[in-house]
C-alpha cells in the first residue's frame, strides 16, 4: 500500500504543472485531478472557448504516458474508438486493430455529438476497462482517464448523454468564464505562443497509479463516513427528486472525498471534502422533475446543494 505522504510531492508537481497553462479555475483544475487520481472519468462541460480542451491536453502533457484525442461526430462508429478485427490474409487469421481507447488519457471531445451507439461503446469501456470484440477481451491499459466534453447549451444535431449512463463519470465540472485578471493573463500568456507547447511532463504513468493507490489508503472516520452516507440518502425520497443517487453513487463520493483530502495534502476524509465534492460527484446521479418535467442539471445542482444545507455536519 502507498503511503499517501510518499506522493504528496507529485501530486502538487502534477497540479502546478497543469496550472502554468490554464490560468485560474483552480477548482476546476482540483476536481479533474480528483477523478484521475480516485481513478474514475471527467465529464467536463461549459460553453465553448472556456478552456476545456486545454486544460485535458495540459494534464495528458504533464504525465508522460500516451495521450489520444477523439473529435465526435454523428458518423463516428463504435470500432471507430474501440478498434476492429481486420483480417489478415497471409496468416489466415483476424487481427485486432486497437482503437484510440487503448490509451492512458482520452481526449473525447464534444461527446454529445456522437450517436447514442457510439457514446454507449466509449461509457462501456470506460466503465469495464475492456473492450470485447469478437468475443476475445481486451485489457485498457492503466491508468486510464477519459476527459469528455460537452456543450450543454448546444442542442441543433447532438445527442445528449443518457442520463442512466452519466454515472459512468465520477465527476461532472464546469469550467465558468475566467476572471478579469485571469482573462488579462491569459491574453499575456499567449502573445507570442501557446505556454501548451512547451509544456513537459513531471509525473510518469506509473506515478499516477502510484497515487491512486495512496487515494485507498486515505483514512474516513466513522462519523465522517455517516455525514457522507446521511447526505446521498437525503436524495432519496426527496420531493424534488424522481430517482435519488444509489450506492454507486455513495462509492464514488467515497472515493473522490480521499481523492480529494490527498490533493489538499492530507491522510484522512473531513466532512469539508464531503461538502466539495457532493455536487460535481451527485447532481448528475439523480432524476429530478423540474418546472416542466425534468429537471435541468442546475436544478439538480440546486437540490444537491439544498440537501447539503439540510443534513447535519459532524463536528
Ligand atoms: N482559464 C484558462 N487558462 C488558460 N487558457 C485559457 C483559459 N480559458 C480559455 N483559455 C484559452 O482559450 C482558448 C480556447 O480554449 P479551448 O480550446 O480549450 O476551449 P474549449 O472549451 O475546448 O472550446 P470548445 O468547446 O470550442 O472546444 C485556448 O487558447 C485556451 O488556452
Ligand atoms: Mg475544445
Amino acid at each position: 500500500m502507498t503511503n499517501p505522504a510518499d506522493v504528496a510531492p507529485l501530486i502538487s508537481a502534477l497540479e502546478q504543472n497543469v496550472r502554468r497553462v490554464v490560468l485560474g479555475k483552480s477548482d476546476t483544475v482540483r476536481l479533474v485531478l480528483t477523478g484521475l487520481l480516485a481513478g474514475g472519468h471527467v465529464l467536463l462541460e461549459d460553453v465553448p472557448g472556456v478552456g476545456k480542451t486545454v486544460l485535458a491536453k495540459a494534464l495528458a502533457r504533464s504525465i508522460d504516458c500516451d495521450f489520444r484525442r477523439v473529435q465526435f461526430t454523428p458518423d463516428l462508429l463504435p470500432s471507430d474508438v474501440l478498434g476492429v478485427s481486420v483480417y489478415d490474409a497471409p496468416s489466415g487469421r483476424f487481427e485486432f486493430k486497437p482503437g484510440p481507447v487503448f490509451t492512458h488519457v482520452l481526449l473525447a471531445d464534444e461527446i454529445n455529438r456522437a450517436t447514442p451507439r457510439t457514446q454507449s461503446a466509449l461509457l462501456e469501456a470506460m466503465n469495464e476497462r475492456q473492450v470485447s470484440v469478437d468475443r476475445t477481451t481486451h485489457t485498457l491499459p492503466e491508468p486510464f482517464l477519459v476527459v469528455a466534453t460537452q456543450n450543454p447549451y448546444e442542442f441543433e444535431g447532438t445527442y445528449p448523454l443518457p442520463e442512466s449512463q452519466l454515472d459512468r463519470f465520477l465527476v461532472r465540472v464546469r469550467m465558468g468564464y475566467p476572471s478579469l485578471a485571469d482573462e488579462k493573463a491569459i491574453l499575456a500568456a499567449q502573445r507570442e505562443r501557446h505556454p501548451l507547447d512547451a509544456l513537459k511532463p513531471v509525473v510518469t504513468g506509473a506515478d499516477v497509479v502510484r497515487m491512486q493507490e495512496a487515494v485507498r489508503a486515505v483514512r474516513m472516520e466513522p462519523p465522517v463516513v455517516d455525514y457522507l452516507l446521511a447526505v446521498v440518502r437525503a436524495t432519496r425520497g426527496h420531493k424534488h427528486l424522481t430517482l435519488g443517487a444509489s450506492p454507486r453513487a455513495s462509492l464514488a463520493l467515497s472515493r473522490a472525498t480521499q481523492a480529494r483530502a490527498l490533493l489538499e495534502g492530507r491522510t484522512y476524509v473531513l466532512p469539508d471534502d464531503v461538502k466539495a465534492l457532493a455536487v460535481p460527484v451527485l447532481a448528475h446521479r439523480v432524476l429530478g422533475t423540474g418546472a416542466g418535467g425534468d429537471a435541468t442539471a442546475d436544478e439538480r445542482e440546486r437540490v444537491v446543494a439544498d440537501v447539503l444545507d439540510a443534513v447535519e455536519v459532524p463536528l
